[in-house]
């Protein structure tokens, strides 16, 4: 079940009766106990611009770098980068209570302690992180793949929503996306400019063919194209002075 409110700091379960769902109730108890490696709602009020700090305590050494998943699944992908990067600290981000406790859960039980899972929505990326915290930020075969024109605005990469990861990533800071709907690949492409950003491959040293996400694999087998770009941030140069 995904959450409604986009407010990243107010409880999702405010109104709810966890029992309803019983990934809810993990979810609560997960947070209350500090058992599951997990945030979402009121606890994550105080960390834009501290996640790292954050991060390093449950890590025991500050995280190389810092980066975030949106749209983390069931999180093979983000679980694979999380164990061949162990200096590295990794956010999952979903919207679905179920697969946030699922991350949380095999996070826990791989004794990866430089994964946290967070349930949140990506549209309140400006408000949970501040600027220049992230060193990178993946998305992978995001949803909705738009059948009418009119459902595009459903889209989270947009014009405005790319400006907002210019600025939460820092200068040298990579965005990569990866899609199967080429009308969709076009359109991002379309919104990264040249002024701010750079064409780049090397994602990091993260490299593609590795990590490989269970939609990827599920488009291959069904013959679909894949579409993949990577944009490192430029520094940002004020033209208002
Ligand atoms: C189509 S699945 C792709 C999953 C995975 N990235 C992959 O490639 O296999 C899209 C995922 O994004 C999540 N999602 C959709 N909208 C989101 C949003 N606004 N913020 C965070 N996650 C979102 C969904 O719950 C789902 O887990």
């Amino acid at each position: 079940m995904p959450i409604k409110n986009v407010n990243p700091f107010q409880d999702p379960l405010e109104h709810m009766r966890p029992e309803v769902n019983r990934y809810m109730a993990l979810l609560k108890e997960g947070l209350e106990s500090g058992d599951l490696p997990l945030l979402y709602g009121p606890a994550m009020e105080r960390l834009p611009g501290q996640w790292r700090p954050h991060l390093a305590e449950h890590m025991g050494e500050t995280p190389r770098e810092l980066i975030l998943e949106i749209g983390s699944h069931f999180g093979e992908v983000i679980l694979k980068m999380a164990a061949d990067h162990p200096d590295t600290a990794f956010i999952g981000m979903d919207i679905t209570f179920k697969r946030v406790v699922k991350l949380a859960q095999k996070a826990q039980s791989l004794a990866h302690k430089n994964l946290l899972s967070v349930l949140c929505n990506a549209k309140a990326l400006d408000q949970v992180f501040a600027d220049g915290e992230l060193d990178g930020i993946f998305i992978f075969f995001p949803d909705p793949w738009v059948q009418k024109k009119r459902q595009m605005k459903n889209r989270l990469v947009n014009k405005a929503f790319v400006e907002t990861l210019h600025r939460k990533l820092k200068p040298g800071g990579f965005f990569w996306f990866k899609t199967d709907c080429e009308p969709y690949y076009a359109d991002v492409c379309d919104s990264f400019q040249d002024r701010l950003w750079t064409a780049n491959e090397t994602r990091h040293g993260l490299p593609s063919e590795i990590y490989t996400s269970r939609f990827e694999r599920l488009f291959h087998e069904q013959g679909l194209p894949r579409h993949e770009f990577c944009w490192i941030a430029k520094e940002s140069i004020r033209t208002d002075l």
